[in-house]
C-alpha cells in the first residue's frame, strides 16, 4: 500500500479554458432557470446567449484544445465503458487524465442537450411580449411548437444534471476518487506512470471563445439568417 502511495504524483489535467468554461456554464444554466422562473425574459435570452456561446466554444475547444478536453480522447466505444466498469469494482486507482469513458458520453450528452436549449429558446415565445430574435423566421405557429420542445428540453437537461452531480458525488463518497477538486484546481493525484495530457495555449482558447461569441452574435442579431 505504502509503495503504491509513494508513487502517486500530482499532474494538471484540466487547462483553465475548460475549468472556466464548467463553471461560466453552471453560473449561465442557473441564471437561466432562475431568470425565467422571475419571468425577466430578456435576461433570461442573455443568459441562453452566454450558455450557447460557452457550448460552441466547448465544441471548437474539444477540436482544438489541450489534450485532455479533446473529444477524440474521450468519446469512447461501449467497450471502453465496460472496462472502466470493472475497474470501478476492482477499485483499481484513477488512472484518467481526461473524462472516463462513461463520463465522456455524459459530457456529450450535456453539450448537446444545451446546445438544443439555447437553439429551441431562439425561436421560442412567452405568449404576451417576449419573441426570441429568430421568431420571425419561423413564425408563431412553428414558435409555439419549439417552445414546447425548449420545455421539454429544459426537463431533460435538469434530468442530466442530477445524474451528473449524483455520479461526480458518488465517485467522490463510493469510490472515493475526487473529480470535483480537479475541476477546480486543474490537479489531479495520479500514478506516476501517468504522463500528464499536452495543454493547448489560452491565447488559442481566447480564439476560440471570440469566435463563438462572433456567431452567437451574428445569429442573434440576424447578420446571418
Ligand atoms: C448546470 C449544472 C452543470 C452542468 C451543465 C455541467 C456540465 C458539465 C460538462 C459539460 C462537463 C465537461 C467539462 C469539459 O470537459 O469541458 C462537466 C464536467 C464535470 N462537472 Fe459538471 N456540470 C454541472 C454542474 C456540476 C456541479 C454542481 C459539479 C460539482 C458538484 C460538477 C462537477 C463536474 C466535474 C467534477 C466534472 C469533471 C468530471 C470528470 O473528471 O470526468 N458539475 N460538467
Ligand atoms: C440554454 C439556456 C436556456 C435554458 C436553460 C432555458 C430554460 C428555460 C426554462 C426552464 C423555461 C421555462 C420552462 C417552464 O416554464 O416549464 C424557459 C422558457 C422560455 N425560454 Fe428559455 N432557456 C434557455 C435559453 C433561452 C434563449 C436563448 C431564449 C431566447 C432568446 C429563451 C426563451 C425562452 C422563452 C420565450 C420561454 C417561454 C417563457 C414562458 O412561456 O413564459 N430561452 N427556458
Amino acid at each position: 500500500m505504502r509503495g503504491e502511495t509513494d508513487a502517486m504524483t500530482v499532474r494538471t489535467v484540466w487547462d483553465l479554458p475548460t475549468r472556466l468554461f464548467h463553471w461560466a456554464l453552471v453560473l449561465s444554466l442557473v441564471g437561466s432557470f432562475i431568470t425565467v422562473e422571475l419571468h425577466e425574459m430578456q435576461l433570461h435570452a442573455w443568459f441562453g446567449y452566454a450558455a450557447l456561446t460557452l457550448v460552441l466554444f466547448r465544441l471548437l475547444w474539444g477540436v482544438i484544445g489541450s489534450d485532455s478536453a479533446r473529444f477524440v480522447r474521450f468519446v469512447r466505444g461501449p467497450g471502453a465503458v465496460l472496462d472502466h466498469l470493472r475497474g470501478l469494482f476492482r477499485r483499481e486507482p484513477d488512472r484518467e487524465t481526461t473524462h472516463n469513458a462513461l463520463g465522456g458520453w455524459a459530457v456529450l450528452a450535456l453539450l448537446l442537450v444545451v446546445l438544443a436549449q439555447g437553439t429551441t429558446g431562439l425561436f421560442a415565445n412567452d405568449d404576451i411580449l417576449f419573441r426570441g430574435p429568430l421568431f420571425p423566421l419561423v413564425g408563431k405557429a412553428w414558435s409555439d411548437r419549439l417552445t414546447t420542445w425548449h420545455y421539454r428540453i429544459s426537463d431533460l437537461l435538469l434530468i442530466l444534471v442530477a445524474l451528473h452531480v449524483a455520479a461526480v458525488v458518488l465517485y467522490r463518497l463510493v469510490l472515493g476518487r475526487d473529480l470535483i477538486l480537479p475541476m477546480v484546481t486543474g490537479r489531479k493525484r495520479l500514478p506516476g506512470a501517468v504522463a500528464a495530457p499536452r495543454l493547448a495555449s489560452p491565447w488559442l482558447a481566447l480564439a476560440a471563445l471570440a469566435i463563438a461569441a462572433g456567431v452567437v452574435w451574428a445569429v442573434v442579431t440576424r447578420q446571418v439568417l
